[in-house]
C-alpha cells in the first residue's frame, strides 16, 4: 500500500491508473469503515481511502481537537484490506489559505435532522468530499447508511451538480447489541457503554410498531423521545422519514427511515433504520 501525503503525488499516481473506488473517512478505523473498504474493493480494481480529520464540519464546542488521530493502526488495518493507496494529507495541504473562500452549500436538507443541532456541519461535509472527488477523481464512492442524511446529501450533490461519480450506501455495521460502531464510542464510559444498545433497541421498537399498522409517527415520535428521556439520554431527534427525500413520512410512505440522535453524558450518538411496509 502506498501511503500519499500530497495532492501532487495523488495526481500523478491516479494518471496510470483506470477505475478507482474511494473510501473517504477521518481515520480512527473500525469494522464499520472496513466494510466499506471491502465494497468499494468489489467495484474497482483499485482502492483509495483517505484519512482526514476536516476541521471544516466540526461546529463550535465540538470535538475536533479530541478527535482520535491513529494512522499507524489505521494503516495497517487498511493493509490487511489490500487497499492500494491511503490518501493522507495534512490540513495545510487541503486547507493552504487556512480558509476555505468556496464552499459548497448543500440543499436544504442540511438545516435539518442534525443540521438544526450542528449548523454549518454539512457544508463542512460537502466541501471536503468535494474536494476529496477532485483530487481522487474516483468513479465510485462508498458511503455508510450510519450516516444517513450525510448520505442523503451526498447523493443530493453528486447528482445536482452533475458529478461523474457513482455513490454506493453500505449498510451499518454494529455490535453484537446492536451499537452501530463509531469513532465516538471511544468516548463511552463503562457503564455508559452498558446503557447505550437501549438507542437501538429503541427503533427496533419503533420499527415494531410500524410493521403492525400504526401510522402515528407523531406519537410513536414523541414516545420514543419519552422513553429515552426517562432511561437519562438527551435526545436531539427521532424522525420518522421518507428514505429518499428525508422529508416526514407521509401516511401513504412505504420506504421509510428513522432516525435518531441523542446523547448519554457528554457523548452525541446518531442511529438509523430503514423500515419498509
Ligand atoms: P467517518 O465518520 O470517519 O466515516 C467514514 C465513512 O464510514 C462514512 O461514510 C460513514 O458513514 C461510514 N461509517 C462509519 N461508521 C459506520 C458503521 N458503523 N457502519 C457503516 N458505515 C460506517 O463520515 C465521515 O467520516 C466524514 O464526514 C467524511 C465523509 C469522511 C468527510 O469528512
Amino acid at each position: 500500500m502506498q501511503v500519499i501525503h500530497t495532492i501532487a503525488q495523488l495526481r500523478q499516481w491516479r494518471q496510470g491508473v483506470e477505475r478507482v473506488a474511494f473510501v473517504p473517512t477521518m481515520g480512527n478505523l473500525h469494522e464499520g469503515h472496513l466494510t466499506l473498504v471491502r465494497e468499494a474493493r468489489k467495484r474497482a480494481d483499485t482502492v483509495v481511502v483517505s484519512v482526514f480529520v476536516n476541521r471544516l464540519q466540526f461546529v463550535q464546542g465540538e470535538d475536533y481537537e479530541q478527535y482520535p488521530r491513529t494512522l499507524a493502526s489505521d494503516s495497517d488495518k487498511l493493509i490487511k484490506e489490500g487497499v492500494d493507496v491511503l490518501f493522507a494529507p495534512t490540513e495545510s495541504e487541503l486547507y493552504p489559505a487556512g480558509q476555505q473562500q468556496y464552499q459548497v452549500m448543500p440543499s436544504d436538507l442540511q438545516n435539518e435532522l442534525c443540521g438544526q443541532f450542528r449548523s454549518g456541519h454539512f457544508v463542512g461535509v460537502a466541501t471536503v468530499v468535494t474536494k476529496l472527488f477532485n483530487i481522487v477523481k474516483p468513479d465510485v464512492a462508498c458511503f455508510g447508511k450510519k450516516d444517513y442524511q450525510q448520505l442523503a446529501i451526498i447523493q443530493a450533490m453528486v447528482r445536482e451538480l452533475n458529478m461523474d461519480i457513482q455513490i454506493v450506501p453500505v449498510e451499518i455495521c454494529r455490535a453484537e447489541d446492536g451499537l452501530a460502531l463509531s469513532s465516538r464510542n471511544a468516548y463511552l464510559s463503562t457503564q455508559e457503554r452498558r446503557q447505550v444498545p437501549q438507542l437501538y433497541a429503541q427503533l427496533r421498537q419503533m420499527v415494531q410498531a410500524i410493521q403492525q399498522g400504526n401510522r402515528q409517527y407523531q406519537y410513536l415520535e414523541d414516545e420514543a423521545v419519552k422513553q429515552l428521556s426517562a432511561l437519562g439520554w438527551q435526545v436531539d431527534y427521532v424522525s420518522i422519514r421518507h428514505v429518499c427525500t428525508l422529508k416526514p413520512a407521509q401516511i401513504q410512505d412505504k420506504d421509510l427511515v428513522i432516525l435518531v440522535a441523542a446523547r448519554l453524558g457528554t457523548t452525541r450518538l446518531i442511529d438509523n433504520v430503514e423500515v419498509y411496509i
